[in-house]
């Protein structure tokens, strides 16, 4: 496996890699690695010649009261996981280099980045969509595997990748969760013994929004008030948000159409650890 740090080298890897017609997978991550970030990683291996992780806490898309210097960095049991998976190269850029002084240029998505997740973390998506942005022109990959677990950064990197007629795949890998139901996450290690009880409470609502709508409710309504009633029951009382929308645009769904794929998102604090979580439902036929 090579570790490179240097852009320039990383460039010329993946441009000799295709040159020579294999496929490049690429899987961005922040690193502090866990079960989530390895199913994408799986997924790259098993359906490309390449495989290339990016590690790279990306301080432009945390705000000034927001985590970046507590941030899980634990980079060398990150080298052994992509060991252990077979990857190929990891490339982890200095902040330094990947914004250097004079640095000016920004790639913002507007529209669906104001809502909810944009809402709660402003110019938080404008930090994701320029880092991967850069990220893209750096490792050069035919196909990039991002997780369901951040749907609304899904539907914003897919917008981009349009619009801006990106030469590449968008790949998507479902949820992975703890036995319990806790969907994984680099913040879930922040939580102390009783918030971790508590955050399961995330989990619960989506488990009862999906029972509501295969019973048949299809007012978004009436499935928020489920949902809000289960968590109040609980010690969640920070909910940043609950939400019913269309998976591409994140507009609010009134009413569940049948066939028609909704994406049900909820965000809340658990004492001092925000965490997100969401559910794709169908209301049957
Ligand atoms: P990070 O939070 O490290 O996540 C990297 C990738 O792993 C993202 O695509 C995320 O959705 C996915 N992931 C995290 N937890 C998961 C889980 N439980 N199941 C499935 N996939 C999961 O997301 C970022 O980093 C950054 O915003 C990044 C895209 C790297 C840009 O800086």
């Amino acid at each position: 496996m090579d570790v490179l740090t240097g852009i320039g080298d990383m460039q010329v890897r993946a441009e000799r890699d295709r040159l020579a017609g294999k496929t490049v997978g690429v899987v961005p991550t922040m690193g502090a690695l866990h079960e989530g970030h390895l199913s994408l990683i799986r997924a790259a291996r098993s359906a490309c010649d390449v495989v290339t992780v990016t590690i790279f806490v990306n301080p432009k898309q945390f705000g000034p009261e927001e985590d970046f210097n507590s941030y899980p960095r634990i980079f060398d049991r990150d080298l052994s996981a992509c060991e252990n998976e077979e990857v190929d190269v990891v490339f982890a850029p200095e902040a330094g280099d990947m914004y250097p002084e004079g640095f000016s240029t920004k790639v913002a998505v507007s529209g669906l980045t104001t809502l909810w997740e944009g809402e709660a973390r402003p110019g938080h998506f404008d930090g994701v969509t320029t880092v991967v942005t850069k990220l893209f022109a750096i490792t050069k990959p035919h196909r990039a595997y991002f997780g369901q677990k951040d749907a609304q950064q899904v539907a914003v990197v897919r917008r981009m990748v349009r619009d801006l007629n990106f030469d590449l795949e968008i790949i998507v890998c479902p949820i992975v969760r703890e036995a319990d139901g806790l969907a994984m996450s680099s913040r879930n290690v922040y939580l102390l013994p009783d918030e971790r009880q508590e955050a399961l409470a995330l989990f619960r609502s989506l488990k009862k929004a999906e029972e509501l709508v295969a019973s048949g409710v299809r007012k978004s309504l009436d499935i928020l008030e489920g949902m809000k009633q289960l968590l109040t029951d609980t010690e969640i009382r920070k909910r940043d948000y609950i939400a019913i929308v269309n998976p591409d645009t994140m507009e609010p769904v009134e009413t569940l159409e049948p066939g028609q794929p909704v994406l049900v998102a909820v965000a809340a604090r658990v004492g001092a650890t925000r965490l997100i979580d969401n559910t794709i439902v169908t209301l049957a036929e």
